[in-house]
């Protein structure tokens, strides 16, 4: 075939090699992977937690952190082995590549505590005295005195200014609903042998 002479030829082949791969690498798998049924006891994300997990990908929290537990002894700290089922609520997954941070799969069972979340997203120095993860303060507002129904962040008086309370925006109620929201269901199916 004489490629060098016929353009079209040329470009019509490649075209051909570039659907098919897509075809076969990507658009296969993804139909195949939102087949899979969701985990027993995986709870749909409330649309409070949908809102967070859009400021999650808005501020790159995936940067630092992952949301897969590999099947490695050295994971084992973060729960089980992540599955399938585990993402069918939550599509396109937030997997993440890098661990500056720790892994955050099963965050909401290991520190369910809102409170902390809030303390530690205003400053993560706050309780966590060695930590380089950046402080979000943009979703909280610091004032004289909270308003009706506000939440209230007990923020340690050395981290905020002298005289002020912190009161937490709904972004930041609602990206602490996200993080509550991460929980490995005790049981993992459908199982994909991992770990065995
Ligand atoms: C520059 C990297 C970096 C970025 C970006 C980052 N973090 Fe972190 N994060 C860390 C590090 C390091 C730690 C461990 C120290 C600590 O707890 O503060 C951590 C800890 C955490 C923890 C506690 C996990 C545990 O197991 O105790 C949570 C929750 C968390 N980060 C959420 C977030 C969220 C939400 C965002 C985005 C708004 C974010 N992080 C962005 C680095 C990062």
């Amino acid at each position: 075939m004489n490629f060098h002479t016929n353009p079209r030829l040329l470009y019509l082949t490649s075209l051909l090699i570039f659907v098919a791969l897509s075809l076969a690498i990507a658009i296969y798998p993804a139909i195949e992977a939102s087949k899979v049924p969701p985990a027993p006891g995986l709870e749909p994300l409330s649309p409070s937690a949908q809102r967070g997990r859009e400021i999650y990908v808005a501020e790159g929290c995936s940067y630092c952190h992952t949301q897969q537990v590999r099947p490695l002894p050295q994971d084992q700290i973060f729960g089980r082995p992540s599955a399938p089922g585990d993402f069918a609520y939550s599509t396109p997954q937030l997997l993440g590549t890098e661990r500056t941070g720790p892994d955050l799969a099963n965050v909401g069972n290991r520190q369910p505590s809102s409170t902390w979340h809030l303390i530690h997203l205003y400053n993560p120095r706050a309780v966590v005295r060695e930590s380089i993860m950046p402080a979000y303060w943009w979703y909280f507002q610091r004032k004289d005195q909270a308003g009706p129904g506000e939440v209230v962040v007990p923020v340690p008086d050395a981290w905020k200014p002298k005289g002020k309370v912190v009161v937490a925006t709904p972004d930041a109620l609602a990206l602490v609903d996200y993080l509550l929201a991460l929980k490995q269901p005790a049981v993992s199916a459908p199982s994909t042998g991992a770990g065995k």
